[in-house]
């Protein structure tokens, strides 16, 4: 999707469709709406429809006129916000993917949105954008009737300082397009998207966008002695793949390094322990934290933060197997510490416990883990939050901020010490599961023996890597959650 934008007035604008934000300024129960731009022919062109009550600005109610009078756009899409005093750039990020959705469903290929007038210039145009790519991404790939409809250009009608507007415009188109590659990666099933492919398309992107690629198969591993990653790796036919991507700017200073590790089962069957038949073809996406960090890195590598970034994706199948661990084997971790595995599911934190071990390794400094890991967080959370989980405050607190810039919603859990009783062994350091109860915290309670002293935040994203359902703003499937606050991340921390 192209994205251009205009200062001009946006009566003079020859479009397919022109939207404008319907907010509510109506108190409490009253509705009171009104049009989101100070162009007289605009307000003129919606009084009928909003007099008729037709219009409530419920948000994402979308009303289309034809042949505005006025107007040189062709048409008018009245967009609901919702109530005026709630609405932020959260809602009109929003908004612009449900633009998107509603245009492209009806066959257009190109239209011109209207920067709302009560949120700044850059950060209307930022949310803007992010949106409408998030928007454009369908997932229908292997339908062979499918119907490329895309839009491919989009205008955003703005206001403010024109050269700080069109950083930002840049930047988040870098962001939305991030994100869709995370998306386009998720969206794969496993037959296409083993650990090998997955290094492959890491690769060719890190080529791409100028990064330092590495990956290792078994051999390195088990030299290593990641002994909890190749306990899970040993089951499968397909190799394994360690990916380590460097993002090392010359200007930026040794230290601190970042440090992106991210969970990248290609499949997870459950292995011995293995899981129903129902919903399991859902597994295929059980790599989405690891495409988080892969579009996070794409992003970073083009947006060129002052801070160094190294990016370890542990990338296998856990499939049950004659070679496969079995539950009550022990491993040993690259870090020394003992496994005892009670649940060959419990998978994600083996490969993730060496993951971060090998970035501290590396020397980073600080760390995130992002991984579908835990059934337990889509009960505690649902399908809007993700869990985070942090062992220092400073980190939390920064990582709040970028959860803010990105509008994506993440939900901070707890990592009590007392917790740690949940993961005790009989006969090793520690087991890989510790039962039902507050599944969520006992696997980041595992995570945190291997993240030891270094701040370090664990982003739970087994309930939101996958859209359920289609929303007025986002198709079903995956979501990409993650990228834009990672990114948020890396550029407030390079200062
Ligand atoms: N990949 C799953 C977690 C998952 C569940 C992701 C639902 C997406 C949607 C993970 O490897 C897993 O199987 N976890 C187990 C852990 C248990 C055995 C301690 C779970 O949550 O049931
Ligand atoms: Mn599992
Ligand atoms: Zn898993």
């Amino acid at each position: 999707m192209k994205t251009n934008l205009s200062f001009a007035n946006p009566v003079e604008l020859q479009t397919e469709c022109l939207v404008v934000v319907a907010l509510d300024h109506g108190q409490m129960e009253k509705t009171e709406v009104s049009v989101e731009t100070n162009q007289a022919e605009i307000k003129d062109a919606v009084t009928d429809v909003i007099a008729s009550r037709e219009v409530t600005a419920k948000i994402f109610e979308p009303t289309l006129l034809h042949r505005p009078a006025k107007l040189k756009a062709k048409r008018l899409l009245l967009l609901g916000g919702g109530k005026a005093k709630d609405f932020s750039s959260f809602e009109l990020r929003r908004l612009a993917g449900a633009a998107v959705r509603t245009l492209k469903a009806r066959g257009l290929r190109s239209f011109a949105f209207v920067a709302p007038n009560n949120i700044a210039g850059e950060d209307a145009v930022k949310a803007i954008v992010e949106g409408a790519f998030v928007g454009n991404f369908d997932s229908d790939t292997y339908k062979s009737d499918r119907k490329d409809q895309n839009i491919d250009a989009l205008t955003v009608v703005a206001h403010g300082d024109q050269a700080r507007v069109q950083r930002a415009m840049n930047e988040a188109g870098i962001i939305g397009e991030s994100q869709n590659f995370t998306r386009e990666l998720v969206n794969e099933p496993s037959n296409r998207m083993t650990p090998t492919m997955l290094a492959e398309h890491a690769r060719k992107m890190a080529d791409e966008v100028g990064l330092k690629c590495e990956v290792y198969g078994a051999d390195k591993i088990k030299s290593l002695k990641m002994g909890a990653f190749w306990g899970v790796a040993q089951g499968s036919d397909e190799p394994p793949a360690l990916i380590v991507l460097r993002y090392e700017p010359p200007n930026a200073p040794a230290s601190p390094v970042l440090g992106l590790v991210g969970k990248g089962i290609t499949f997870d069957t459950g292995g011995i322990s293995i899981k129903p038949a129902d919903g399991m073809e859902k597994m295929k996406y059980d790599m989405a934290g690891g495409a988080a960090m892969l579009g996070a890195m794409r992003a970073i590598a083009l947006l060129k933060p002052k801070v160094k970034v190294t990016m370890i994706v542990c990338a296998t199948e856990n499939m049950p197997s004659g070679k496969a661990q079995k539950p009550g084997d022990v491993q040993i971790a690259m870090s020394g510490k003992s496994i005892e595995i009670i649940n060959t599911d419990a998978e994600g934190r083996l490969v993730l416990a060496d993951g971060l071990f090998y970035a501290r390794q590396l020397g980073c400094t600080h760390l995130i883990d992002a991984a579908t890991l835990t059934g337990a967080v889509v009960v505690a959370l649902g399908y809007v939050n993700a869990g985070v989980f942090a062992n220092d405050e400073k980190m939390y607190q920064r990582f709040h901020q970028a959860l803010e810039k990105a509008g994506e919603k993440m939900w901070r859990m707890p990592l009590d010490e007392e917790y740690k009783e949940n993961i005790r062994s009989n006969i090793a350091d520690i087991v890989n599961s510790g039962g039902r109860w507050g599944g969520a915290v006992n696997a980041a309670m595992f995570l945190k023996e291997f993240a030891e002293d270094t701040p370090w935040l664990h982003l739970d994203i087994a309930g939101t890597a996958w859209m359920e359902d289609a929303k007025p703003w986002i198709a079903k499937g995956p979501s990409g959650i993650a990228v834009r606050s990672l990114v948020e991340f890396a550029k407030a921390f390079a200062g």
